[in-house]
Protein backbone atom coordinates (compact mmCIF):
# COMPACT_ATOMS: atom_id res chain seq x y z
CA UNK A 1 0.00 0.00 0.00
CA UNK A 2 1.48 3.24 -0.66
CA UNK A 3 1.70 5.67 2.36
CA UNK A 4 -0.52 8.78 2.30
CA UNK A 5 -1.82 11.30 4.60
CA UNK A 6 -4.58 13.52 4.58
CA UNK A 7 -3.69 17.50 3.77
CA UNK A 8 -5.84 20.34 3.13
CA UNK A 9 -5.78 22.19 -0.33
CA UNK A 10 -7.04 25.48 -1.17
CA UNK A 11 -9.34 24.99 -4.65
CA UNK A 12 -8.19 28.57 -5.56
CA UNK A 13 -4.58 28.78 -5.53
CA UNK A 14 -3.58 25.38 -5.11
CA UNK A 15 -1.47 26.16 -1.43
CA UNK A 16 -1.38 22.95 0.65
CA UNK A 17 -2.01 23.04 4.69
CA UNK A 18 -2.02 20.46 7.52
CA UNK A 19 -5.23 21.88 9.02
CA UNK A 20 -8.66 23.17 7.64
CA UNK A 21 -9.06 26.60 7.72
CA UNK A 22 -12.66 28.88 6.71
CA UNK A 23 -9.95 31.24 4.56
CA UNK A 24 -6.86 30.33 2.87
CA UNK A 25 -3.51 31.86 4.35
CA UNK A 26 -1.77 32.16 0.99
CA UNK A 27 -4.95 33.78 -1.61
CA UNK A 28 -7.30 35.08 1.08
CA UNK A 29 -9.98 33.19 -0.67
CA UNK A 30 -13.30 32.14 1.86
CA UNK A 31 -14.69 28.45 1.70
CA UNK A 32 -11.79 27.48 -0.67
CA UNK A 33 -10.26 24.84 1.57
CA UNK A 34 -10.32 21.04 0.90
CA UNK A 35 -9.85 17.95 2.72
CA UNK A 36 -7.40 15.48 -0.04
CA UNK A 37 -5.70 12.54 0.18
CA UNK A 38 -2.34 12.45 -0.59
CA UNK A 39 0.45 9.94 -1.47
CA UNK A 40 3.76 10.85 0.29
CA UNK A 41 5.14 7.18 -1.18
CA UNK A 42 4.28 5.53 -4.35
CA UNK A 43 3.44 5.97 -7.71
CA UNK A 44 1.12 8.79 -6.82
CA UNK A 45 3.15 10.60 -4.85
CA UNK A 46 3.19 14.20 -5.58
CA UNK A 47 5.95 15.36 -7.82
CA UNK A 48 6.93 11.92 -8.29
CA UNK A 49 8.20 10.79 -11.74
CA UNK A 50 5.98 7.73 -12.79
CA UNK A 51 7.39 5.09 -14.59
CA UNK A 52 7.83 6.22 -18.37
CA UNK A 53 6.58 4.54 -21.29
CA UNK A 54 9.02 4.27 -24.08
CA UNK A 55 7.88 6.59 -27.32
CA UNK A 56 5.60 4.77 -29.81
CA UNK A 57 6.16 5.76 -33.52
CA UNK A 58 2.90 7.45 -34.58
CA UNK A 59 2.58 5.26 -37.56
CA UNK A 60 2.34 2.01 -35.41
CA UNK A 61 -1.29 0.51 -36.50
CA UNK A 62 -0.62 -2.31 -33.30
CA UNK A 63 -1.95 0.33 -30.50
CA UNK A 64 -4.77 2.15 -32.05
CA UNK A 65 -7.14 -0.46 -32.43
CA UNK A 66 -10.25 0.54 -29.98
CA UNK A 67 -12.45 -2.40 -29.11
CA UNK A 68 -15.78 -1.34 -28.41
CA UNK A 69 -19.18 -3.44 -26.62
CA UNK A 70 -22.73 -2.49 -27.35
CA UNK A 71 -24.74 -0.99 -24.98
CA UNK A 72 -27.84 -3.06 -26.39
CA UNK A 73 -29.05 0.80 -27.76
CA UNK A 74 -28.17 1.90 -30.67
CA UNK A 75 -28.75 5.87 -29.36
CA UNK A 76 -26.50 5.16 -26.26
CA UNK A 77 -23.71 3.67 -28.66
CA UNK A 78 -23.89 6.37 -30.70
CA UNK A 79 -23.17 8.95 -28.11
CA UNK A 80 -20.28 7.07 -27.12
CA UNK A 81 -18.66 7.11 -30.21
CA UNK A 82 -19.88 3.39 -31.08
CA UNK A 83 -19.68 2.08 -27.59
CA UNK A 84 -18.37 1.15 -24.64
CA UNK A 85 -14.58 1.26 -24.50
CA UNK A 86 -12.29 -1.13 -22.01
CA UNK A 87 -10.90 0.91 -19.17
CA UNK A 88 -12.60 4.03 -19.81
CA UNK A 89 -14.36 5.82 -16.73
CA UNK A 90 -17.75 7.17 -17.81
CA UNK A 91 -19.69 9.75 -15.83
CA UNK A 92 -23.79 9.68 -16.68
CA UNK A 93 -24.97 13.01 -14.87
CA UNK A 94 -28.40 14.14 -14.74
CA UNK A 95 -30.95 15.63 -12.41
CA UNK A 96 -32.28 13.24 -9.34
CA UNK A 97 -35.38 11.16 -11.18
CA UNK A 98 -34.47 12.11 -14.37
CA UNK A 99 -33.71 8.23 -15.34
CA UNK A 100 -30.25 7.97 -14.91
CA UNK A 101 -30.70 4.29 -12.41
CA UNK A 102 -32.62 3.14 -14.88
CA UNK A 103 -30.98 3.39 -18.18
CA UNK A 104 -27.86 2.37 -16.56
CA UNK A 105 -29.68 -0.80 -15.06
CA UNK A 106 -30.53 -1.72 -18.47
CA UNK A 107 -27.32 -1.21 -20.02
CA UNK A 108 -25.89 -3.67 -17.28
CA UNK A 109 -28.37 -6.11 -17.73
CA UNK A 110 -27.71 -6.12 -21.66
CA UNK A 111 -23.79 -6.44 -21.21
CA UNK A 112 -24.27 -9.79 -18.23
CA UNK A 113 -26.90 -11.05 -21.24
CA UNK A 114 -24.30 -10.59 -24.30
CA UNK A 115 -20.72 -9.69 -22.87
CA UNK A 116 -19.75 -11.20 -19.19
CA UNK A 117 -20.42 -10.62 -15.60
CA UNK A 118 -21.52 -6.95 -14.48
CA UNK A 119 -21.46 -5.24 -11.34
CA UNK A 120 -24.09 -2.65 -10.24
CA UNK A 121 -23.01 -1.14 -6.93
CA UNK A 122 -26.18 0.46 -5.65
CA UNK A 123 -25.47 3.54 -3.08
CA UNK A 124 -28.76 4.81 -2.36
CA UNK A 125 -31.26 1.79 -3.15
CA UNK A 126 -31.83 -1.32 -1.75
CA UNK A 127 -30.96 -4.43 -3.23
CA UNK A 128 -34.80 -5.25 -2.96
CA UNK A 129 -35.97 -1.93 -4.56
CA UNK A 130 -33.00 -2.22 -7.55
CA UNK A 131 -34.65 -6.20 -7.75
CA UNK A 132 -38.10 -4.70 -8.05
CA UNK A 133 -36.82 -2.12 -10.39
CA UNK A 134 -35.34 -4.78 -12.82
CA UNK A 135 -37.98 -7.33 -12.58
CA UNK A 136 -39.96 -4.24 -13.80
CA UNK A 137 -37.35 -3.71 -16.89
CA UNK A 138 -37.27 -7.65 -17.38
CA UNK A 139 -33.70 -7.23 -16.67
CA UNK A 140 -32.98 -10.15 -14.44
CA UNK A 141 -29.90 -12.06 -15.21
CA UNK A 142 -27.76 -14.27 -13.11
CA UNK A 143 -24.43 -12.78 -14.24
CA UNK A 144 -26.17 -9.25 -13.47
CA UNK A 145 -24.65 -9.31 -9.25
CA UNK A 146 -26.12 -6.30 -7.08
CA UNK A 147 -23.68 -4.96 -4.35
CA UNK A 148 -25.10 -2.46 -1.68
CA UNK A 149 -21.93 -0.56 -0.71
CA UNK A 150 -20.73 2.99 -0.15
CA UNK A 151 -17.30 2.13 0.91
CA UNK A 152 -15.18 2.72 -1.93
CA UNK A 153 -11.96 0.31 -0.39
CA UNK A 154 -15.26 -2.58 -0.22
CA UNK A 155 -15.80 -2.09 -3.34
CA UNK A 156 -12.68 -2.15 -4.93
CA UNK A 157 -12.01 -5.78 -3.83
CA UNK A 158 -15.33 -6.77 -5.35
CA UNK A 159 -14.01 -5.30 -8.24
CA UNK A 160 -10.69 -6.49 -8.23
CA UNK A 161 -11.47 -9.97 -6.94
CA UNK A 162 -14.43 -10.19 -9.37
CA UNK A 163 -13.28 -10.74 -12.80
CA UNK A 164 -16.05 -8.26 -13.89
CA UNK A 165 -16.87 -7.10 -17.44
CA UNK A 166 -18.58 -3.84 -16.55
CA UNK A 167 -19.07 -1.97 -13.37
CA UNK A 168 -21.34 0.53 -12.57
CA UNK A 169 -21.20 2.70 -9.48
CA UNK A 170 -24.84 4.42 -8.59
CA UNK A 171 -23.82 7.03 -7.45
CA UNK A 172 -20.52 8.83 -6.74
CA UNK A 173 -21.86 10.88 -3.97
CA UNK A 174 -23.26 8.14 -2.29
CA UNK A 175 -19.97 6.35 -1.83
CA UNK A 176 -16.73 7.31 0.19
CA UNK A 177 -12.93 6.90 1.44
CA UNK A 178 -12.71 6.30 5.01
CA UNK A 179 -9.21 8.10 4.29
CA UNK A 180 -11.25 11.32 4.42
CA UNK A 181 -13.10 12.45 7.49
CA UNK A 182 -15.82 14.92 4.77
CA UNK A 183 -19.08 13.21 4.22
CA UNK A 184 -19.88 11.47 1.42
CA UNK A 185 -20.85 13.66 -1.85
CA UNK A 186 -18.61 16.59 -0.59
CA UNK A 187 -16.01 17.59 -2.83
CA UNK A 188 -13.03 15.63 -1.62
CA UNK A 189 -14.74 12.40 -1.08
CA UNK A 190 -16.28 12.43 -4.85
CA UNK A 191 -13.21 13.33 -6.34
CA UNK A 192 -11.00 11.22 -4.36
CA UNK A 193 -13.76 8.55 -5.14
CA UNK A 194 -13.19 9.27 -8.66
CA UNK A 195 -9.73 9.01 -8.83
CA UNK A 196 -9.84 5.42 -7.19
CA UNK A 197 -12.46 3.98 -9.18
CA UNK A 198 -9.92 5.73 -12.84
CA UNK A 199 -6.88 3.68 -11.13
CA UNK A 200 -9.30 0.33 -10.78
CA UNK A 201 -10.72 1.58 -14.83
CA UNK A 202 -6.99 1.87 -16.00
CA UNK A 203 -5.70 -0.72 -14.10
CA UNK A 204 -7.55 -3.70 -14.63
CA UNK A 205 -8.96 -2.08 -18.27
CA UNK A 206 -13.02 -2.62 -17.09
CA UNK A 207 -15.28 0.23 -18.11
CA UNK A 208 -16.60 1.60 -15.29
CA UNK A 209 -19.78 4.38 -15.21
CA UNK A 210 -20.18 6.68 -12.91
CA UNK A 211 -23.96 7.91 -11.85
CA UNK A 212 -23.66 11.47 -10.48
CA UNK A 213 -26.22 14.20 -9.75
CA UNK A 214 -26.90 17.98 -10.82
CA UNK A 215 -28.17 20.32 -8.61
CA UNK A 216 -29.95 23.00 -10.23
CA UNK A 217 -28.11 25.57 -8.02
CA UNK A 218 -24.53 23.10 -8.23
CA UNK A 219 -24.08 23.47 -4.62
CA UNK A 220 -23.26 19.74 -4.44
CA UNK A 221 -20.23 18.30 -5.48
CA UNK A 222 -21.19 16.77 -8.71
CA UNK A 223 -20.18 15.77 -11.96
CA UNK A 224 -18.89 19.18 -12.72
CA UNK A 225 -16.12 19.03 -10.13
CA UNK A 226 -15.56 15.36 -12.17
CA UNK A 227 -15.20 16.24 -15.66
CA UNK A 228 -11.63 16.81 -16.18
CA UNK A 229 -10.86 13.39 -14.61
CA UNK A 230 -13.00 11.06 -16.42
CA UNK A 231 -13.13 9.77 -20.09
CA UNK A 232 -16.48 10.33 -20.93
CA UNK A 233 -19.24 12.95 -19.73
CA UNK A 234 -22.44 11.98 -20.49
CA UNK A 235 -25.50 14.28 -19.31
CA UNK A 236 -28.81 13.08 -19.25
CA UNK A 237 -31.34 15.30 -19.83
CA UNK A 238 -35.36 15.80 -19.84
CA UNK A 239 -38.32 18.53 -19.40
CA UNK A 240 -40.34 17.96 -16.33
CA UNK A 241 -43.05 15.37 -16.43
CA UNK A 242 -42.39 14.76 -20.35
CA UNK A 243 -41.16 11.38 -21.22
CA UNK A 244 -38.70 12.20 -23.98
CA UNK A 245 -34.90 12.17 -22.55
CA UNK A 246 -31.81 13.19 -24.50
CA UNK A 247 -28.72 12.32 -23.51
CA UNK A 248 -25.91 13.98 -24.58
CA UNK A 249 -21.80 13.86 -24.70
CA UNK A 250 -20.33 16.90 -23.13
CA UNK A 251 -16.67 15.29 -23.19
CA UNK A 252 -15.73 12.17 -24.66
CA UNK A 253 -11.73 11.34 -24.98
CA UNK A 254 -13.41 8.33 -27.27
CA UNK A 255 -16.09 10.09 -29.68
CA UNK A 256 -17.57 13.21 -30.96
CA UNK A 257 -19.28 15.35 -28.79
CA UNK A 258 -21.80 16.84 -30.98
CA UNK A 259 -24.16 13.20 -31.07
CA UNK A 260 -27.26 13.10 -28.90
CA UNK A 261 -29.59 9.51 -27.90
CA UNK A 262 -33.04 10.07 -27.83
CA UNK A 263 -34.98 7.97 -25.14
CA UNK A 264 -38.87 7.78 -24.19
CA UNK A 265 -39.45 6.72 -20.79
CA UNK A 266 -42.26 4.52 -20.62
CA UNK A 267 -43.75 1.96 -18.28
CA UNK A 268 -41.24 -0.97 -18.87
CA UNK A 269 -38.50 1.53 -18.86
CA UNK A 270 -36.60 3.60 -21.47
CA UNK A 271 -37.12 2.90 -24.83
CA UNK A 272 -35.19 4.49 -27.81
CA UNK A 273 -36.47 6.74 -30.20
CA UNK A 274 -35.36 6.12 -33.42
CA UNK A 275 -37.22 8.87 -35.28
CA UNK A 276 -36.50 11.96 -33.25
CA UNK A 277 -38.21 14.57 -35.71
CA UNK A 278 -41.53 13.43 -35.72
CA UNK A 279 -41.21 13.18 -32.13
CA UNK A 280 -40.19 16.63 -31.90
CA UNK A 281 -43.04 17.58 -34.03
CA UNK A 282 -45.77 16.37 -33.15
CA UNK A 283 -47.44 18.65 -31.00
CA UNK A 284 -46.70 21.38 -33.41
CA UNK A 285 -49.51 23.85 -33.93
CA UNK A 286 -50.11 24.31 -37.25
CA UNK A 287 -51.61 27.89 -38.55
CA UNK A 288 -50.12 29.62 -35.28
CA UNK A 289 -47.95 32.58 -35.41
CA UNK A 290 -44.26 32.24 -33.94
CA UNK A 291 -43.13 28.84 -34.80
CA UNK A 292 -41.23 27.84 -37.35
CA UNK A 293 -39.27 24.05 -38.33
CA UNK A 294 -35.61 23.87 -38.37
CA UNK A 295 -33.64 20.66 -40.28
CA UNK A 296 -30.66 20.61 -37.78
CA UNK A 297 -27.75 18.94 -37.68
CA UNK A 298 -27.22 16.65 -34.15
CA UNK A 299 -23.94 14.89 -34.39
CA UNK A 300 -23.95 13.43 -37.51
CA UNK A 301 -28.19 12.55 -37.23
CA UNK A 302 -30.50 15.40 -39.32
CA UNK A 303 -33.03 15.97 -36.60
CA UNK A 304 -36.44 18.39 -37.31
CA UNK A 305 -37.11 20.83 -34.16
CA UNK A 306 -39.46 23.39 -33.55
CA UNK A 307 -38.02 27.05 -33.04
CA UNK A 308 -40.65 29.12 -30.82
CA UNK A 309 -41.07 32.95 -30.66
CA UNK A 310 -43.65 34.98 -27.93
CA UNK A 311 -42.92 38.87 -28.85
CA UNK A 312 -45.45 40.87 -26.48
CA UNK A 313 -45.71 43.84 -24.77
CA UNK A 314 -43.53 45.11 -21.71
CA UNK A 315 -45.87 46.27 -19.06
CA UNK A 316 -43.21 47.41 -16.55
CA UNK A 317 -39.67 48.27 -16.13
CA UNK A 318 -37.18 46.46 -18.84
CA UNK A 319 -38.35 44.14 -21.61
CA UNK A 320 -37.50 40.62 -20.86
CA UNK A 321 -35.59 38.27 -22.56
CA UNK A 322 -36.17 34.84 -21.83
CA UNK A 323 -34.60 32.60 -23.77
CA UNK A 324 -34.07 28.84 -23.34
CA UNK A 325 -32.63 26.12 -25.65
CA UNK A 326 -30.38 28.33 -27.81
CA UNK A 327 -27.38 31.17 -27.07
CA UNK A 328 -29.38 34.33 -25.40
CA UNK A 329 -26.55 35.94 -26.59
CA UNK A 330 -27.40 34.57 -30.12
CA UNK A 331 -30.60 35.98 -29.63
CA UNK A 332 -29.70 39.40 -28.70
CA UNK A 333 -27.53 39.61 -31.83
CA UNK A 334 -30.49 38.59 -33.45
CA UNK A 335 -32.71 41.18 -32.42
CA UNK A 336 -30.32 43.93 -32.96
CA UNK A 337 -29.94 43.02 -36.41
CA UNK A 338 -34.19 42.60 -36.92
CA UNK A 339 -33.87 46.14 -35.13
CA UNK A 340 -31.38 47.65 -37.71
CA UNK A 341 -31.74 45.88 -41.14
CA UNK A 342 -35.11 45.32 -40.91
CA UNK A 343 -37.57 47.88 -39.47
CA UNK A 344 -38.46 45.41 -35.78
CA UNK A 345 -38.81 47.43 -32.63
CA UNK A 346 -37.98 45.24 -29.63
CA UNK A 347 -37.29 48.29 -26.86
CA UNK A 348 -41.07 48.12 -25.56
CA UNK A 349 -41.11 44.11 -25.96
CA UNK A 350 -40.96 41.45 -23.95
CA UNK A 351 -39.06 38.63 -26.39
CA UNK A 352 -39.35 34.90 -25.31
CA UNK A 353 -37.21 32.40 -27.23
CA UNK A 354 -37.51 28.45 -26.98
CA UNK A 355 -37.00 25.30 -28.52
CA UNK A 356 -39.85 22.38 -27.92
CA UNK A 357 -38.76 19.30 -26.61
CA UNK A 358 -36.02 20.20 -24.38
CA UNK A 359 -33.34 20.35 -27.63
CA UNK A 360 -30.68 22.40 -27.09
CA UNK A 361 -29.08 24.05 -30.42
CA UNK A 362 -25.40 24.86 -30.60
CA UNK A 363 -25.26 25.97 -34.43
CA UNK A 364 -25.42 28.95 -36.34
CA UNK A 365 -28.22 27.52 -38.50
CA UNK A 366 -30.70 28.06 -35.73
CA UNK A 367 -30.77 31.88 -36.83
CA UNK A 368 -32.64 32.38 -39.43
CA UNK A 369 -35.48 30.01 -37.89
CA UNK A 370 -35.27 32.13 -34.53
CA UNK A 371 -35.35 35.49 -36.60
CA UNK A 372 -38.53 33.94 -38.62
CA UNK A 373 -40.00 33.20 -35.61
CA UNK A 374 -39.47 36.30 -34.02
CA UNK A 375 -40.87 38.10 -36.81
CA UNK A 376 -43.76 36.00 -37.06
CA UNK A 377 -44.79 36.38 -33.64
CA UNK A 378 -44.17 40.41 -34.01
CA UNK A 379 -46.71 40.63 -36.67
CA UNK A 380 -49.05 37.60 -35.68
CA UNK A 381 -48.56 36.15 -38.62
CA UNK A 382 -47.97 32.70 -39.31
CA UNK A 383 -45.48 30.85 -40.98
CA UNK A 384 -45.98 29.52 -44.52
CA UNK A 385 -47.28 25.89 -44.39
CA UNK A 386 -45.07 23.11 -44.74
CA UNK A 387 -42.20 25.21 -44.71
CA UNK A 388 -38.83 24.75 -43.15
CA UNK A 389 -35.72 27.48 -42.60
CA UNK A 390 -32.16 27.31 -41.72
CA UNK A 391 -29.09 29.60 -42.21
CA UNK A 392 -26.51 31.68 -39.85
CA UNK A 393 -27.70 35.64 -40.11
CA UNK A 394 -24.70 37.89 -40.30
CA UNK A 395 -24.22 41.54 -38.68
CA UNK A 396 -25.49 43.26 -41.98
CA UNK A 397 -28.70 41.55 -42.10
CA UNK A 398 -27.25 38.86 -44.65
CA UNK A 399 -27.88 34.93 -44.79
CA UNK A 400 -25.25 32.56 -44.44
CA UNK A 401 -24.01 29.26 -45.89
CA UNK A 402 -24.24 26.69 -43.50
CA UNK A 403 -22.89 23.05 -43.70
CA UNK A 404 -24.59 19.77 -44.23
CA UNK A 405 -27.37 21.13 -46.32
CA UNK A 406 -28.56 18.13 -48.33
CA UNK A 407 -28.82 16.02 -45.16
CA UNK A 408 -31.75 19.04 -44.12
CA UNK A 409 -33.07 18.72 -47.05
CA UNK A 410 -33.69 15.73 -47.01
CA UNK A 411 -35.12 15.21 -43.35
CA UNK A 412 -37.19 17.98 -44.13
CA UNK A 413 -38.79 16.49 -47.17
CA UNK A 414 -39.18 13.19 -45.62
CA UNK A 415 -41.51 14.90 -42.98
CA UNK A 416 -43.79 16.51 -45.52
CA UNK A 417 -41.98 20.26 -45.80
CA UNK A 418 -42.48 21.25 -49.25
CA UNK A 419 -40.01 24.13 -49.05
CA UNK A 420 -37.36 25.23 -47.96
CA UNK A 421 -35.33 28.83 -46.74
CA UNK A 422 -31.89 27.53 -47.36
CA UNK A 423 -28.74 30.10 -47.82
CA UNK A 424 -28.22 31.31 -51.06
CA UNK A 425 -24.71 29.97 -50.64
CA UNK A 426 -25.56 27.00 -49.77
CA UNK A 427 -28.45 26.11 -52.45
CA UNK A 428 -26.35 24.70 -55.05
CA UNK A 429 -27.07 20.87 -56.02
CA UNK A 430 -30.12 20.13 -53.68
CA UNK A 431 -32.91 21.05 -55.69
CA UNK A 432 -35.15 17.71 -56.52
CA UNK A 433 -34.74 16.15 -53.08
CA UNK A 434 -38.20 16.35 -52.29
CA UNK A 435 -38.54 19.89 -50.79
CA UNK A 436 -38.53 23.03 -53.22
CA UNK A 437 -35.63 24.70 -52.29
CA UNK A 438 -36.14 29.00 -52.03
CA UNK A 439 -32.28 30.43 -51.80
CA UNK A 440 -32.45 33.52 -49.81
CA UNK A 441 -29.66 36.17 -49.27
CA UNK A 442 -31.22 39.08 -47.23
CA UNK A 443 -32.78 38.33 -44.00
CA UNK A 444 -35.57 41.31 -44.48
CA UNK A 445 -36.22 38.77 -48.20
CA UNK A 446 -36.50 35.42 -46.30
CA UNK A 447 -38.69 37.01 -43.70
CA UNK A 448 -41.15 37.91 -47.01
CA UNK A 449 -40.78 34.00 -48.24
CA UNK A 450 -41.47 32.95 -44.84
CA UNK A 451 -44.62 34.71 -43.53
CA UNK A 452 -48.51 34.86 -44.73
CA UNK A 453 -48.92 38.37 -44.85
P1 LIG B 1 -34.52 6.73 -11.90
O1 LIG B 1 -33.81 5.85 -12.85
O2 LIG B 1 -34.65 6.26 -10.49
O3 LIG B 1 -33.84 8.19 -11.89
P2 LIG B 1 -32.43 8.67 -11.29
O4 LIG B 1 -31.60 7.47 -11.06
O5 LIG B 1 -31.89 9.58 -12.37
O6 LIG B 1 -32.71 9.44 -10.06
O7 LIG B 1 -35.96 6.98 -12.55
C1 LIG B 1 -36.79 7.92 -12.00
C2 LIG B 1 -38.18 7.94 -12.56
O8 LIG B 1 -38.41 7.13 -13.66
C3 LIG B 1 -39.13 7.47 -11.49
O9 LIG B 1 -39.86 8.59 -11.06
C4 LIG B 1 -40.02 6.47 -12.13
C5 LIG B 1 -39.69 6.55 -13.58
N1 LIG B 1 -39.69 5.22 -14.21
C6 LIG B 1 -40.57 4.95 -15.24
O10 LIG B 1 -41.38 5.77 -15.65
N2 LIG B 1 -40.53 3.71 -15.84
C7 LIG B 1 -39.67 2.76 -15.44
O11 LIG B 1 -39.66 1.63 -16.01
C8 LIG B 1 -38.76 3.04 -14.36
C9 LIG B 1 -37.79 2.02 -13.86
C10 LIG B 1 -38.80 4.29 -13.79
MG1 LIG C 1 -30.93 6.72 -9.20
Amino acid sequence: MPKTKTMYVCQNCGAVSARWQGKCASCEEWNTIVEEVVETEGPHARANVVQAPAPIPITDGSHGQLQRHSTGMGEFNRVLGGGIVPGSLTLVGGDPGIGKSTLMLQVSHYLAEHHGKTLYVSGEESFSQTRMRATRLAALNDRLLILTETSVAAIAKHIREGEFAFVVIDSIQAVYTAQLSAVPGSIGQVRECANEFQRLAKGLQIPVFLVGHVTKDGAIAGPRLLEHLVDTVLYFEGEGRQALRILRAVKNRFGSTNEIGVFEMRETGLHEVANPSALFLHERPEGVSGSVVLPSIEGTRPVLVEVQALVGDAHAGSPRRTVTGVNPNRVSLLLAVLEKRAGFHFADRDVFVNVAGGVRLDEPAADLPVAIALASSYYEAPVRAHLAAFGEIGLAGEVRAVDMVRQRVVEAAKFGFEQCLVPQGSAKDVDGLGARVLPVFRLAEALKSALER
